[in-house]
């Protein structure tokens, strides 16, 4: 996804973590007008995905927006291409992920309570699907996040990402839930944060 400005100025790295601090607003030496000029740039890229996103998957409303990250205590992780549009940069995808309290069945349908890193939102721009961008992007996560795949709940996740999720990480076996949350067996095996 193009934009009118250089988003190679808000985003260094492939790959840039962005939570409620807004981190690539606060570059060295900037000040109040210049991190809002960038908070302005940054929200347009994070909207534009998180409309495309929702798009993408027939909801009718974005998961992911600027005003939201910075509300709320998730991180997203972004993506993207720093040579695309005539080298001002094209996004590629987004990760969204954050803690919730759940209550969430074990496979002998025992209940308990926790607050597991969940999915939240993925996407990756249709002209970059299954280029191994999303496995990219994940994997980034998994290991900035320091957790295991199998350890993370998802919300609703679609077909095309049940799909990845088991080609990628052959996680096929869920564990049924009453909520929207997908678990996959061994989610309550060897859980070194205890939540
Ligand atoms: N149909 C079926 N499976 C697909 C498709 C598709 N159109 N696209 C990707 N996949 C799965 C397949 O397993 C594919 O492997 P294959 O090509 O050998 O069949 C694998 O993903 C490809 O892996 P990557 O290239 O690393 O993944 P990609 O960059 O395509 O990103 C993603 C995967 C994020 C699911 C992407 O397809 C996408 O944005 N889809 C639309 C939005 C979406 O459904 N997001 C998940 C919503 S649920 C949630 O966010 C909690």
């Amino acid at each position: 996804m193009d934009f009118s400005f250089d988003i190679n100025k808000l985003f260094r790295e492939e790959i840039t973590l962005i939570d409620n601090r807004l981190q690539p607003c606060r570059q060295h030496g900037i000040d109040r007008y210049g991190f809002q000029q960038l908070q302005k740039m940054l929200y347009e890229v994070v909207d534009k995905m998180g409309d495309a996103s929702a798009k993408a998957q027939g909801l009718h409303g974005s998961i992911t927006t600027g005003k939201k990250l910075e509300l709320a205590n998730h991180h997203l992780y972004l993506m993207i291409d720093g040579s695309g549009n005539d080298g001002k940069g094209s996004a590629l995808g987004i990760l969204k992920v954050g803690r919730k309290k759940l209550f969430v069945y074990d496979s002998l349908k025992v209940q308990h309570e926790l607050d597991p890193l969940c999915i939240l939102d993925f996407y990756v721009h249709e002209s970059r699907q299954r280029m191994g961008c999303g496995r990219r992007l994940f994997d980034f996560m998994l290991s900035k996040e320091n957790i295991r795949v199998e350890h993370l709940a998802i919300d609703r996740p679609s077909p095309k990402f049940l799909s990845f999720l088991k080609k990628h990480y052959g996680l096929d076996s869920t564990i049924p839930q009453v909520n929207n949350f997908v678990i996959f067996q061994n989610f309550f095996s060897n859980r070194n944060d205890g939540r």
